[in-house]
């Protein structure tokens, strides 16, 4: 486990919407360069940068034609490689996204691969052996190629998979993952991975990681073998170097040699339950909406068993949001959010901020581009200042990657610097206090103190730490009788015992009764 991940708190750039320097309205290299001191500032010491290789772009870069070439759109390999250097200065590490299910349908091994005379990269993805052979349960691609056979795509129709083979086989164009083909699969994988490390990146975010060897059982045992064999060339030549998965499932990733695992947005699983339960049905309840009449219980039944289960493994990554999910401003206030961010900064494992979430950002309802579809109100370029384009471009308005927020209220990070209770400086705050106390690492022990069902606070601790979050928009108050670090013999000393570090909102004690205002928050040192 790389040391630095304890105190990781990550910063997610969507690198088309960061910083345009070069005035074409498209973020690029030196933007995210330029605003290294932002985001140092703000207290990450680590960034996320989705893909940002050679492209067609038809899924926004997940489509990657080049992997060891940064597109054109967005610099050069020195500029990475620079960027590398001055993220570094400032003690911040840099991970890369890496894409191993699939390329780009215009990827030259793909091109080579749908010739029909054999050649080195015939075997690299998966093909059936004639055009009229289909994939059950899979989607695939027939007559595009002069090749006779079927090629399976692992997401867009742009994305042909990679072969890593079939665990169960049903037919005889399914290779076996020990196959030589598709262990050249991995190798490669590898030398793309060492490509970018030796020059200087600091790991991967990794792309669907559970998708390489195709009908693996239910653990995903032979696609864990993969991961379990590039963790082992980590372990050994880049032992610093970071790996986190786009997976969701710690009880696997964490097992098969991944150092973080995103607690992705599906649906009812409890990462949902506390800000976008909005996403099903029956109106929203969650647990940081004010009024949700939320359930702490719905997260923590899902969360715990994950948790307890992973802690000495690795780390769950609690993230405000991703290029792929809607902005939480979308249904959360900035009280609301304050509160929510607060929590998931100072809960266990590696926290990642999506850019733009500093400032509470809103999600634009508008039409999609390069295959975003509903995650393109996601995307929008960085609203730096009221200057033109919001200070993230110079170009012409209607040139820019994406429309902005033309809201009269669209946040900007120049007002919300100037305004101590932003949503900004809170979460500045925070990260520090997660940055000064060894109690608020990734790894420091975590344990539930008050959580019942449909009532609030939640109160957790965190070593020598008492966390306490009332997110409603009403009084609550919880007893702390019989906890033992209440001095209960002797009340007046309670006080003094707990010494309150940070807050939102407010909260006090009332002899071993926590009592808090509506929407707040609050940080208690054991003394
Ligand atoms: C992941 C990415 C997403 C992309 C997909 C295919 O889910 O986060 O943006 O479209 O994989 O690569
Ligand atoms: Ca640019």
């Amino acid at each position: 486990m790389p040391a630095w991940l304890k105190d990781a708190v990550f910063y997610e750039i969507y690198p088309q919407s960061f910083k345009d320097t070069n005035n074409d309205g498209i973020g690029d290299i030196n933007g995210i360069i330029e605003k290294l001191d932002y985001i140092k500032e703000l207290g990450c010491n680590a960034l996320w940068i989705n893909p940002c290789y050679d492209s067609p772009f038809k899924d926004a870069g997940y489509d990657v034609r080049d992997y060891k070439k940064v597109a054109p759109r967005y610099g050069t390999n020195s500029d990475l490689y620079r960027l590398f250097g001055e993220a570094h200065n400032r003690g911040i590490r840099v991970l890369l996204d890496l894409v191993p299910g699939h390329t780009s349908e215009e990827h030259e091994w793909f091109l080579e691969s749908k010739k029909a005379e054999k050649n080195e990269y015939s075997d690299r993805y998966v093909w059936t052996n004639g055009a009229f052979c289909g994939i059950g349960g899979h989607p695939y691609i027939g007559g595009e190629a002069d090749r006779d056979g079927c090629y399976m795509l692992n997401f867009f129709k742009c994305q042909p998979a990679l072969n890593y083979g079939f665990l169960n086989r049903t037919a005889d164009w399914q290779f076996a993952p020990d196959h030589p083909a598709c262990i050249a699969t991995r190798e490669a994988l590898k030398d793309i991975m060492r490509f970018w490390l030796d020059h200087g990146c600091d790991g991967f975010r990794v792309d669907m990681a559970d998708s390489l060897v195709k009908e693996d059982d239910e653990n995903k045992s032979a696609t864990g073998k993969i991961w379990k064999n590039i963790r082992e060339m980590m372990d050994s030549d880049y032992p610093e170097a970071a790996l986190v998965s786009e997976w969701s499932n710690p009880h696997q990733s964490l097992k098969y040699g991944f150092h973080a695992d995103f607690y992705l947005d599906h649906v009812g699983n409890g990462y949902n339950t506390l800000i976008r339960d909005n996403e099903s049905e029956g109106g929203d309840h969650s647990f940081f909406k004010k009024d949700g009449n939320g359930d702490i219980m719905r997260f923590l039944l899902d969360y715990l068993p994950k948790y307890d289960a992973t802690k000495d493994d690795g780390f769950i990554s609690f993230i405000t949001c991703n290029h792929d999910t809607p902005r939480a401003r979308r249904t959360l206030g900035y009280d609301e959010l304050k509160v929510a961010y607060a929590t998931f900064l100072t809960l266990p494992g590696v926290p990642f901020i999506y850019y733009g979430d500093e400032i509470g950002m809103r999600y634009l309802e508008i039409p999609t581009k390069e295959g975003g579809f509903a995650r393109t109100g996601s995307r929008t370029p960085m609203q730096w200042d009221n200057s033109k384009n919001y200070g993230f471009s110079d170009a012409n308005p209607d040139v820019l990657y994406l429309p902005q927020d033309n809201a009269a209220d669209a946040p900007t990070v120049e007002a919300q610097k100037n305004d101590p209770a932003s949503l900004y400086n809170e979460l500045k705050a925070v990260i520090s206090l997660r940055h000064e106390y060894q109690d608020l690492n990734a790894d420091a022990s975590f344990e539930v103190i008050y959580a019942e069902k449909e009532q609030f606070p939640f109160v957790y601790r965190r070593g020598n730490l008492l966390v306490a979050v009332n997110p409603s928009n009403t009084k609550a108050s919880a007893s702390l009788k019989g906890e033992a670090f209440i001095k209960e013999n002797d009340e007046s000393k309670t006080h003094s015992a707990l010494e309150l570090i940070h807050s939102i909102g407010s909260a006090s004690f009332s002899g071993t009764t926590l009592v808090m205002e509506p929407s707040s928050f609050a940080v208690y040192k054991l003394v």
